[in-house]
């Protein structure tokens, strides 16, 4: 037993001394066993789950025949399925106004089907994107069809008219002020013909309601949805959906609306290896022919059009899909933009493009940023905190170098980055620390000695003063980071 044991202490001994060569002089990957590359873990888009989820979601619906009012304002959009479950749930109420009211202009409707000869049986339409209900003039039908039409008009996110007579119902006969039995019933998207399904249903024992001149009105166009706020728009619409890797999951919605995706991206708990939801996909779901639900497919690597090759699999069809990149206010937060001269694998620098490191009086290379894979998070480049060559035990300052533009005033932003802190070995690291500053304020001070690779997420709300700063290594002890953002969080 004895040997063995003495060869592990003097084997440890000899790797902690390798650990001080410091990072300026090139640590080999292979002396410095305490440096973790972090392999990259690829999650792809689980296309089979969500088109399961598909064939047995039900969120089809119509205007209700009972005692609700017309005119009530459509609910919060809801959430159908979460991450392969069937939930009912509203989306988080973030708020998201930023991304702006979209109100249609000069409108135009095309008949999508026409109703059944006056007095014949006919059926409402039973679809996804249920909106709301009123009930309008039925002193002629035409007169209800422009008013319905302008109902339309007035609702944000309306797409569909479905209009029609109920027949026998109380609460439209003696009951509600309107005084009408010509429905109009409005929705999120367009339904066709063979949706028709509601028959009418028993209100009183004995005495159906009956559905008559069931018509269907669609937008000729559908419109474009305002970018949510925080978000870009990068693709779509298009007929197929991301297949792309650093999925996080996906939601069905009841309808489409891409502010309730971003709000789900926003509030996304964060992935171990690669931080904050930074991307989404929504995209609609057609079963032979019908919407079937609204599918938000959340990434925590951005992507493009050029993975959207998932056009769906047998019966469903993957329609209006769009792509939304959340949008990253810290310029090269990944420090990827600097590499060396004539190509080279190694080299460091106390200013590259988007960051500036300084060291107090005193001190030299305290805050630099290095060229170098093995040391960074993910890519080739990465910050270090702590003298680069081990010459002093001065923290260092690293601090984008251009203000930071596009923050709205009174905004909470989510400034998130990953920290590692393992370079010297246990021993050695147990001094590290960063603190980060927003403006004056300290927002956040890790002290977590010898770490690997680890997010870190901390809220700041914009202000005058934009500033970010990290102060922090203190050498030997080291103190990497990588993969910077800021995003709006509400
Ligand atoms: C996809 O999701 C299903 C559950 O719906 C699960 O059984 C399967 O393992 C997942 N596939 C991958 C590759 O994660
Ligand atoms: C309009 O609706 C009311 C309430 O259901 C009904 O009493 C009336 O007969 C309808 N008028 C016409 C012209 O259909
Ligand atoms: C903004 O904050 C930074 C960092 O604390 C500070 O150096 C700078 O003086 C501040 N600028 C203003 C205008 O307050
Ligand atoms: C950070 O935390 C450490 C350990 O608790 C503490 O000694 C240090 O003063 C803190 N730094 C700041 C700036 O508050």
């Amino acid at each position: 037993m004895l040997p063995r044991l003495a060869l592990f202490v003097a084997s440890a001994v000899l790797a902690s001394a390798q650990f001080t060569l410091p990072p300026a002089l090139q640590a080999a990957q292979d002396s410095a066993t305490s440096i973790v590359v972090s392999e990259p873990v690829t999650t792809y888009t689980n296309v089979s789950s969500i088109a399961n989820m598909v064939s047995i979601v039900d969120q089809k619906g119509g205007a209700p025949s009972d005692s609700t009012r017309p005119g009530l304002p459509q609910q919060a959009t809801k959430l159908t399925a979460l991450d392969g479950k069937l939930v009912d749930a509203t989306v988080p109420t973030i708020n998201l106004e930023l991304g702006g009211a979209q109100r249609r202009e000069a409108v135009d409707y095309e008949q999508v089907f026409s109703g059944s000869k006056s007095g014949e049986p006919d059926a409402a339409i039973e679809g996804t994107a249920y909106l709301t209900y009123f009930l309008v003039s039925n002193s002629t039908y035409q007169l209800g069809l422009d008013e319905c039409l302008a109902h339309c008009d007035e609702t944000l996110g309306c797409a569909f008219v479905n209009l029609y007579y109920e027949l026998n119902n109380p609460y439209l006969d003696f009951v509600f002020p309107e005084k009408s039995n010509l429905k109009c019933v409005l929705y999120g998207d367009v339904h066709n013909e063979e949706e028709k399904t509601d028959l009418g249903n028993e209100l009183l024992p004995s005495i159906r309601t009956v559905i008559q001149q069931s018509s269907g009105y669609a937008l000729q166009s559908l419109r474009k949805p305002a970018d949510p706020a925080g978000y870009k728009l990068v693709f779509g619409p298009l007929s197929a959906a991301n297949n792309a890797p650093q999925y996080m999951g996906f939601a069905f919605l009841d309808k489409y609306d891409v502010k309730a995706c971003a709000a789900l991206c926003n509030t996304r708990g964060a992935d171990s290896n690669d931080g904050a939801c930074k991307f989404f996909n929504i995209w609609r779901a057609v079963v032979n022919g019908k919407p079937a639900t609204y599918t938000c497919a959340m990434y925590s690597a951005p992507t493009d059009a050029s993975t959207a090759t998932n056009t769906g699999q047998g019966d469903l069809q993957v329609t209006r899909s769009r792509g939304y990149v959340r949008i990253n206010h810290i310029v090269d937060g990944t420090f990827e933009a600097y590499v060396c001269d004539d190509g080279d694998i190694f080299c460091f620098t106390e200013e590259a493009a988007g960051w500036v490191g300084s060291s107090p009086a005193g001190g030299q290379d305290d805050a630099t940023i290095f060229h170098y894979a093995p040391y960074a998070h993910h890519g080739s480049s990465v910050a270090l905190l702590g003298s680069a060559f081990g010459s002093d035990a001065y923290p260092g300052l690293l601090q984008p170098a251009w203000p930071i533009t596009g923050l709205r005033h009174g905004r909470t932003y989510v400034l998130g980055f990953f920290h590692s802190s393992s370079y010297s070995g246990e021993e050695l690291e147990s001094d590290s620390f960063v603190t980060v500053w927003w403006g004056r304020s300290l927002v956040g001070n890790i002290t977590v000695g010898y770490s690997t690779w680890a997010y870190y997420e901390f809220k700041v709300v914009a202000g005058r003063n934009n500033t970010l700063s990290f102060i922090g290594g203190q050498a030997p002890a080291y103190d990497f980071i990588d993969d910077v953002s800021l995003f709006l969080l509400y």
